[in-house]
């Protein structure tokens, strides 16, 4: 909007930032010029020359013998713009408020060309959606102070702790332990996901997906490893902390945590457990709040333009809103259905492989066929004939290993298996 506002000569103007020391640079880029200039708080008066930027930050003042319409038109008819940074007392009418200051891209480039080289730079810009030139320089020495190279991967990582998430979001950890991805997960990455990387027609971008399945079977990590696999930042939207008990609150802070995913692209949104928030809120039980809010997220669903990868997970997709998850706001669902047993031994021997030293394949065999066992055991138990297809959870493979792991530490010697 500040872009548009200044090739529009809009004469006066105003606009918020946190880093209004690069004020000057920012302007200069946003209008295509070179001569941008900041008044010490009094707005500018007399000759000024054609279209010119003029920049205040803070509280700006109206000479002696003026008036803000006098002023106003005087820029118009110059196609002078002034624009008020940061401002601090209630602005007239006269102003257009044109939001947030943008970190144009190719600046981001630049600052981070001079660091890297020219070579490594695009690599790294995906991680940085959404910061100032004064953060994107802060993310740089921490992650090179800190970690012990530059990658997207350690930039992200940086990123987490060293900026507060917004109110109602959260960045997620996206570092995780021995994986397997279920195949069909690993199918639509391999086809989607270099959609959402590259910069193609935004239609044939992924725009998001429902992971459903019963807990335990690995939705949470699925959306984890996505993130992980784009190096890029990925939130959650925090649910807890978006709602509040006075009228509207709710939906702006919803509105604002939205707005902010769409700053910071690309990136990943995380609606963990989807069905906690909106579970019935389509039927006549759901309160009017959750409706609102519901209204809010849907609206952004389906018309965001920003490239932000939005995973929902949920285990009873049924109590959903049908609304949350047809295509075009979501592309793809994915139900995850436990291991059965060949599968789940892969899946150990995967997780076993991690352990220092590592479990042998003789102790893996051993302790999940005592877990199919004991679960067959308990679904004939309660009369249900599980001779076919009998699946366990990751969770409880993953639970098997480490109990297995602990066994073989504590009793090295008196068992027959290595
Ligand atoms: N594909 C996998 N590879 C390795 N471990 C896995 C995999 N999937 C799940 N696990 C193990 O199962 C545990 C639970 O996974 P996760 O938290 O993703 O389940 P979930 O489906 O989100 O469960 P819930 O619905 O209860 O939130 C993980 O902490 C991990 O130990
Ligand atoms: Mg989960």
């Amino acid at each position: 909007m500040l872009g548009t506002a200044l090739k529009a000569h809009l004469p006066l103007i105003s606009t918020t930032t946190r880093d209004p020391l690069a004020s000057q640079l920012v302007l200069n880029h946003l209008a295509g010029r070179k001569d941008t200039r900041r008044s010490a708080g009094m707005l500018p008066t007399g000759q000024i020359p054609t279209g010119m930027v003029i920049y205040v930050v803070g509280v700006f003042k109206v000479p002696d013998g003026d008036t803000i319409e006098k002023l106003e038109s005087h820029y118009k008819t110059h196609e002078v713009s002034v624009v008020v940074v940061n401002p601090v007392q209630k602005l007239p009418p006269n102003f257009y408020e044109a939001g947030e200051m943008p970190t144009p891209l190719p600046l981001v480039e630049t600052m981070v060309e001079k660091v890297v080289g020219v070579k490594a730079a695009p690599a790294l810009i995906p991680a940085l959606g959404g910061l100032t030139l004064k953060e994107v320089g802060w993310l740089i020495r921490i992650a090179s102070a800190t970690q012990r190279k530059l990658t997207r991967e350690t930039l992200t990582d940086a990123r987490r702790g060293a900026f507060h998430a917004p109110a109602g979001l959260q960045q997620i950890n996206a570092e995780m332990g021995p994986y397997l991805p279920e195949p069909v997960l690993k199918i639509w990455a391999k086809t989607e996901l270099p959609f959402f990387m590259n910069g193609c027609d935004p239609r044939l971008r992924p725009r998001g997906l429902l992971l459903a399945g019963d807990p335990g079977t690995g939705k949470t990590m699925a959306a984890k490893w996505i993130a992980d696999q784009l190096s890029i930042p990925a939130y959650r939207l925090h649910c807890g902390s978006l709602f509040n008990k006075y009228v509207g609150e709710t939906e702006k802070a919803m509105t604002q945590a939205l707005a902010q995913v769409d700053r910071d692209e690309p990136c990943v949104l995380l609606l963990d457990e989807v069905e906690k928030i909106f579970g019935g809120s389509s039927g006549p039980t759901g309160d009017s709040l959750t409706k609102n809010v519901l209204g809010e997220l849907l609206w952004w669903l389906q018309e965001h333009e920003t490239r932000v990868l939005t995973i929902m997970t949920t285990n009873a997709q049924g109590d959903l809103p049908k609304e949350l998850y047809r295509p075009g706001r979501i592309d793809e669902e994915m139900t995850f259905k436990g291991v059965g047993l060949k599968s789940a031994l892969a899946l150990a021997e995967h997780i076993a492989a991690s352990y220092d030293p590592p479990l042998s394949g003789a102790r893996v065999h051993q302790a999940i066929n005592a877990l199919f066992e004991s679960e067959g055991q308990k679904l004939s138990d309660s009369g249900i004939d599980w001779s076919q297809n009998l699946r366990v959870t990751q969770a409880a493979v993953s639970a098997a290993v480490v109990k297995a792991v602990k066994q073989k530490m504590l009793k090295p010697s008196k068992s027959k298996i290595h």
